[in-house]
């Protein structure tokens, strides 16, 4: 397997499931791809965040009213089901891809799957990297 390469299915650890706040999305990176985790009154869920209007990714999602907000365009998406809730007159093909969550010992880990690495061009995936390393940095040093 080359560096960077994504099994077909991989779990990755996001974070304590005490630091999820309800309806504050969660960014997370993962090889390049980017995920949304968002904790709706007990339930949890998270979606591959590429939007399919252009295939971009949403990184950071917003939400508002239950919706998460491509920050692009602003296309919304059920916060609990990743479906389109508004388009705002754009061609949207897809709603999110849900991904599988655990919480194992109090940790929230999530299912990377070889095809979410399809969603995104390697441009795209470097983008996010690179976006995802100044989000941390500003963590940082905040
Ligand atoms: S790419 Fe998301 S709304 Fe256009």
């Amino acid at each position: 397997m080359r560096e960077g390469e994504t099994r077909v299915k991989e779990q990755f650890t996001v974070c304590s499931a005490d630091q999820l706040r309800e309806m504050e999305p969660v960014s997370i990176e993962h090889r390049g791809i980017p995920y949304c985790l968002i904790k709706t009154g007990e339930d949890l869920h998270a979606f591959v965040a590429v939007c399919s209007h252009k295939d971009l990714p949403m990184f950071p999602p917003h939400c508002r009213k239950g919706r998460l907000i491509c920050p692009h365009h602003k296309v919304t998406f059920d916060a609990q089901t990743g479906a389109i809730a508004r388009t705002h007159g754009k061609s949207v093909p897809n709603g999110l891809i849900p991904v599988l969550i655990e919480v194992r010992d109090g940790m929230v880990l999530l299912e990377a799957r070889a095809r979410h690495r399809k969603m995104l061009s390697r441009k795209q995936r470097r983008k996010v990297e690179k976006r995802s390393r100044k989000l941390a940095k500003k963590e940082e040093n905040a």
